[in-house]
Parts: structure tokens; sequence; C-alpha cells
């Protein structure tokens, strides 16, 4: 079993980091191999335009024709059993450098063609955590549901978790913030959070047996 986990956050070592790193804790102690991406490492562009997923007959039919450091993170995906993502929301949607792998990811299996839409190469469970300042789920409903209804459509069975009212600064008394309640942030992210990654963990847990059913 491998899992591929992706942190759409540029910061590397807070929430949403954290959640996906620990989502993948949980698929390794279900037995699974794991590889984590952040993809603000990665130079790599959304969607070109090109087609060379559709062009029938063509060395990129049902894949991604763009050639950058996507490439590798796509084909990995395509190999593994699981995929967890993980995105801060920003302006009510993931992060830009998230939206740029979504569109490679699902664009290149979609066809226009409606005896056979979905051409990927097969179905993996798919996990998605986002991290919000939203103080409560389902903040960004819209955004959950379009998540989750085109992952089951063109990827996999999908499940979506949330980690609310996150931690954004280490000391809130040094920023322009005042509508935010620092110390109630700081006692939310020792109380809640620790929760929030354990649910994450479950979830990763749930993935690799998830995975193991659909073998
Ligand atoms: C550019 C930007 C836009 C944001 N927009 C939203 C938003 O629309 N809704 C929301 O709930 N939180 C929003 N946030 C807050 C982050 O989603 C939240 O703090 C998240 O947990 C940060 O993740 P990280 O700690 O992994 O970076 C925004 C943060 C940034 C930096």
């Amino acid at each position: 079993m491998k899992v591929i986990g992706i942190n759409g956050s540029p910061r590397k070592t807070w929430n949403t980091a954290q959640m996906v790193e620990s989502a993948l804790n949980g698929c390794k102690d279900a037995g699974a191999e794991t590889k984590l991406y952040h993809l603000i490492d990665l130079k790599f562009k959304g969607c070109i335009s090109c087609f060379a997923c559709k062009r029938l007959g063509g060395p990129s039919y049902a894949k991604c024709g763009a050639r950058d450091e996507l490439t590798q993170v796509l084909d990995d995906v395509w190999a593994a059993d699981a995929l967890i993502i993980g995105s801060p929301v920003y302006f009510g949607d993931v992060t830009a450098d998230m939206r740029a792998f979504l569109e490679r990811l699902w664009f290149s299996v979609l066809m226009y063609n409606p005896e056979h839409m979905v051409r990927a190469p097969k179905r993996l469970p798919i996990k998605i955590i986002l991290t919000t300042n939203a103080p409560q789920e389902g903040f960004h409903k819209a955004l959950n549901e379009s998540l989750l209804g085109t992952m089951n459509g063109f990827v996999g069975p999908a499940e979506l978790i949330e980690a609310n009212a996150t931690l954004q600064f280490d000391d809130y008394s040094k920023y322009d913030a005042s509508m935010i309640d620092g110390a109630e942030r700081l006692k939310r992210h020792k109380e809640v959070f620790p929760q929030d990654l354990k649910r994450a963990f479950d979830m990763g847990r749930r993935a690799v047996e998830e995975a193991k059913a659909l073998k």
C-alpha cells in the first residue's frame, strides 16, 4: 500500500502540513508506505490547455501532457493506493498551488465524451483536509461540495475534514488582527487542534483500510 500526501499550504510546518503529516502517520500505522509533497517546493503551472490528454491515439492520452515538476507527482498519485490532500482555505477556495494541481489531476482524465467521460487509470480513496480561519466546519459549504463532488466523480470515493479557527501567528499582538482574540486562538490551538490532528490520523488509517477493500 502506498499513499501520497500533498500539502497545498506555503507553510511547511503549520496547520495544514501538520494535518497532512498526521493523516500520513495514520496511513503508516495501518501498514502503508507514504510520500509527502509540499507543492510550494515545486516549479509547476496549472493546466495550460494543450489538450494532449484528449488527443486520440496521442502519447499523453488520459495523462497530463505538460512537463514540469508536477509530472512526477501526478505519476505517483496514479501509481498510489490512496491520496491525501490538504489546503488552507484562501478566499473561499483552496490555495493557488492546490488549484493548479487539481486542474491537472482532474482535466487530464476528463474526456468530452458522454459515453466514457472519465478515463482515470483506477479509482482510489481520496481524503481531503481543509484548514480555516472560519470558526466552524461547513462555513465554506460550496467549496466542500465541489471538492467532494469532483473527486468522487473523477478520482475516487472522497471524504473531507476541517481544522477550524486555526492559529495563524505565534503572537497576535504583533499583527494588525484585532478582530481575532489571540488568547482564545492559542487556547484552541492547545486544546482543539490536537483533536483535529487525531481526526486526521484516524482518517489516514481509514484511507488504507478502504484502499485494501478496493483491491
Ligand atoms: C491569503 C489568505 C486568504 C485566506 N482566506 C481565508 C478564507 O477565505 N476563509 C478562511 O476561513 N480562512 C482564510 N484564511 C486563513 C487560513 O485558511 C487559515 O489560517 C489556515 O489554517 C492557514 O493554513 P496554514 O497554517 O497551513 O498556512 C486565509 C489566509 C490567507 C493567508
